[in-house]
């Protein structure tokens, strides 16, 4: 079957108002670019004529400027969901003009197939080869990209000659089939192939192919910071010794590393600890910092759901596929972050933290409780299923007024339960097998910055009485005082009573 071929405004004229679409991306990597700015460009000539036009845009993930970016000028996003990190789509939902819902990355293909968020009418998928038969050869991620093309009433595809068609055979395409009839996923080890290398698709629900050739628009990463890279150390160190007191098994466990500039820092860190051996990644995004270590040797492989690097390293990428293919596969993200595969293969996970509190609750998500910064992402399907749960983040952000270590979180993503570690640039708070009231002293001592310490100190030796030593009239007192004054420091708490 030949497939229409379509202009970018051609296949957005298609797509009628208030209708859902799934499309693909899972970070920028991958994602549909052409139809989304040609939707912001209907969106502002329909609102020119006094008309509506709004969309519900579901994505894997974050995704790109001619996304998340485009549609959120052009006042055509009708609500988001599962994640975002567009600075300008940020301001829309905190200035409450986007309706907004944060979800668990694992969990948003079933939520799709199940119907929780409405009927999907559209897939937008990008794709660097799409076959008679109907089989669509994925780019640079996965993502919820195969759900959508399953679910999704048509298919519209981007069909991206920036990227080569050479990239076939690296994804792996699996869907699990759904309650009551869900069986054990058959991944049994980092490397294990268990679906295929294309999406497959009836071809009559291709509504038509639009030619693109647009680069992916992931950022360049700058180098780790003085701090990040001390936060790095500390996760290497920490790791090397758990792996010397026999805690971590010593052909070592997989890892699990989040997204931004403390990431790369912390595996940069660990690619140069000489107690850490030749390690394996189970991870949902591969940054920059990942391809040195599989040219080292240090990584041996690495399963994801989106490659996300800057344009040089995806150049480096591209010229040495052939060394690149036999160590990575690229996963839908309800297998890259399925709870089942995390707890079976015993992932080591590691994540950024807003903040944290004195008793191990971290907050990933909302800026003084009330500001969206991106969204929870993977962090909640690493975290609560890991072997083993880190938490990093500097212990001062905001040139150090603000402190990241707080009596109480102002919004709570990862509950005590699940934080096992926080790591700052300042230490380690190892919270295993330690009461409240342990894990309090721990984290002020080791973790918080020294112009916070006293005060975190007074704040738990104020209350002795009850399991965990705390005072609601007083737990925001840090952050009262930031939204008062503009800065954290001189945080007082009156005499005890
Ligand atoms: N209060 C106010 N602002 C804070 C803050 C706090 N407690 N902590 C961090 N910030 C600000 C920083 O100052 C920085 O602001 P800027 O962009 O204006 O410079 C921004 O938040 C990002 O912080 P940074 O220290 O650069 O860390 P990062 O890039 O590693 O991002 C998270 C940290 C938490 C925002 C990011 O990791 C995230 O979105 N996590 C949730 C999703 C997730 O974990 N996904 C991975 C699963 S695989």
């Amino acid at each position: 079957m030949t497939f229409p071929t379509l202009t970018a405004d051609e296949a957005a004229a298609l797509i009628a108002e208030r209708d859902i679409i799934g499309f693909s991306g899972f970070t920028p990597a991958g994602a549909a670019k052409a139809v989304p700015q040609a939707l912001a460009r209907r969106a502002r000539a329909e609102h020119a004529a006094g008309r509506p036009f709004r969309v519900g845009v579901i994505t894997g993930a974050s995704t790109g400027p001619s996304l998340d970016g485009e549609l959120a000028r052009a006042d055509a996003v009708l609500f988001r969901t599962p994640y975002q990190s567009d600075p300008d789509l940020r301001r829309k939902i905190n200035a409450g003009e986007v309706q907004f819902f944060d979800m668990h990355l694992s969990m948003l293909p079933q939520s799709v197939r199940y119907g929780f968020l409405g009927r999907m009418r559209w897939a937008v998928v990008e794709a660097c080869d799409v076959r008679p038969n109907g089989e669509i050869v994925l780019t640079t991620s996965v993502g919820a990209t195969p759900t959508f093309c399953h679910t999704a009433d048509r298919v519209i595809i981007e069909l991206n000659r920036a990227h080569s068609p050479s990239l076939h055979g690296l994804h792996d395409i699996y869907e699990p089939l759904d309650p009551p009839h869900r069986r054990e996923i058959p991944l049994f080890n980092v490397r294990g192939r268990i679906g295929e290398t294309v999406v497959r698709i009836h071809p009559a629900k291709i509504a038509g192919v639009v030619e693109t050739h647009l680069s992916d628009e992931c950022c360049s990463v700058a180098a780790p910071s003085e701090i990040h890279q001390k936060i790095g150390r500390n996760v290497a160190e920490f790791l090397a010794i758990e792996r010397r007191r026999g805690t971590i098994p010593s052909p070592f466990l997989p890892i699990q590393s989040g997204v931004g500039d403390i990431a790369n820092g912390v595996l940069a860190a660990m690619g140069e600890h000489p107690d850490i051996p030749p390690f394996e990644m189970y991870s949902e995004v591969l940054q920059d910092a990942v391809f040195p270590l599989l040219r080292s040797g240090k990584l041996t492989f690495a399963s994801t759901t989106a490659i996300a690097v800057s344009p040089a390293m995806n150049a480096e990428f591209l010229r040495h596929l052939d060394f690149y293919r036999p160590r990575l596969v690229l996963r839908p993200q309800e297998i890259s972050n399925h709870p089942e595969i995390i707890r079976r293969l015993g992932i080591i996970s590691i994540n950024a933290a807003l903040e944290a509190d004195l008793f191990g609750n971290v907050n990933s998500t909302h800026v003084l409780g009330r500001s969206l910064m991106n969204g929870i992402g993977g962090s909640g399907d690493f975290t609560r299923n890991a072997f083993l749960s880190i938490f990093v983040c500097p212990a001062l952000q905001k040139g150090g007024r603000i402190s990241t270590i707080v009596p109480l979180v102002s919004h709570a993503d990862h509950s005590e339960h699940s934080v096992q570690v926080i790591i700052t640039d300042q230490g380690v708070a190892d919270l295993r097998g330690k009461s409240p009231h342990q894990r309090a002293v721990l984290i002020a001592d080791r973790c918080a910055h020294p112009d916070f310490r006293e005060a975190l100190h007074t704040y738990v030796e104020r209350t002795r009485d009850g399991q965990t030593p705390q005072t609601l009239a007083e737990a925001f007192t840090f952050h009262q005082r930031f939204i008062e004054t503009g800065d954290m420091r001189g945080v007082t708490f009156p005499p005890r009573h």
